[in-house]
């Protein structure tokens, strides 16, 4: 397995990709969690004692053990940790802490945001390059409490990839915040974002990532999505993702993100622009 297989320039985006992860990772990580000695103990021999017992249940070889040491050494080198713990973990620990709250569901944050985005008011355009490709969308959303009061003031985080499968601050060559934003929610709560539709994605996979998705025969897709965070005072955080009816990798994500209660259907716009879809985000009081 190697990472050095570079065959196309947006291959070269995609590794380049990988390590910008791990930069931006570094850079925001918490070094302490409060776990105390007994907690740290119970959860590190559970982690073994299952993967002892994948390596009984299989019979691993001392060549596969090989592989595997040579395999994890390389996602280091590549920068593919953020990469591949968001892919193949995060989606665990997300429904562990999420699923029993109140209001909308949330999904993984994936590796990929930053905060601090162009504030564009309660209406308005994400930044993007003159002839962004893709097909003009209108998102509409209403933020509102669990009983469906509205929350005026909420704001909405939105960052999702381009056409081709790329974000901003990430892959290189894009403009710095492009087609992300923060909407704040109008009186009614409501708020509209203009942007493209996004493409379904591929995570980066000329990479160690890459191989390990090969060697398993498995595809790199994940469905076309948008990213949001969705905040007001007194309410929790919502981290989530929102995909399209009949994407064709909804069944398949390599990521393990999607949840039905997620889905969007577009509709055409009578003025024949693109699409238009709208949302209802309900937030969880505060615990
Ligand atoms: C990854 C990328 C995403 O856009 C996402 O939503 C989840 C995971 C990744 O490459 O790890
Ligand atoms: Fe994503």
């Amino acid at each position: 397995m190697t990472s050095q297989m570079t065959q196309s320039p947006s291959d070269a985006k995609a590794a380049e990709t990988g390590a910008n992860a791990t930069r931006y990772f570094q850079k925001k990580a918490k070094a302490t969690t409060g776990t105390d000695q007994a907690r740290a103990a119970a959860i590190i021999g559970d982690a073994l004692a299952a993967l002892h017992g994948v390596i009984e249940a299989h019979e691993v070889t001392y060549a596969e053990y090989d592989v595997l040491k040579a395999w994890m050494i390389q996602v280091g080198e590549d920068g593919e940790w953020p990469l591949w713990l968001d892919v193949f973990i995060e989606h665990s620990v997300e429904s562990v802490n999420n699923d029993s709250r109140p209001g909308s569901k949330g999904t993984i944050e994936g590796p990929f945001y930053i905060p601090g985005a162009p504030q564009l008011g309660s209406e308005g355009t994400l930044p993007m390059r003159d002839g962004e490709p893709g097909t003009p969308f209108i998102f509409r959303g209403e933020v509102t409490d669990a009983d469906g009061n509205a929350l005026p003031g909420a704001t909405v985080e939105l960052w999702h990839c381009d056409s081709e499968g790329f974000y901003s601050q990430f892959a290189p060559g894009l403009p710095e915040w492009n087609l992300r934003g923060v909407f704040t929610a109008d009186e009614s709560g409501a708020f509209a974002a203009h942007t493209m539709m996004p493409a379904p994605y591929q995570i980066p996979h000329d990479g160690s990532t890459g191989a390990m998705i090969a060697a398993a025969g498995w595809h790199p897709w994940r469905p076309a999505h948008f990213h949001l965070k969705v905040q007001a005072p007194g309410h929790e955080l919502l981290t989530t993702q929102l995909y399209f009816e009949a994407d064709e990798y909804l069944d398949s994500d390599i990521a393990g993100a999607v949840k039905p209660e997620l889905m969007l259907t577009p509709v055409d716009r009578t003025d024949g622009e693109g699409k238009e879809v709208s949302y209802q985000f309900r937030l969880c009081p505060e615990a």
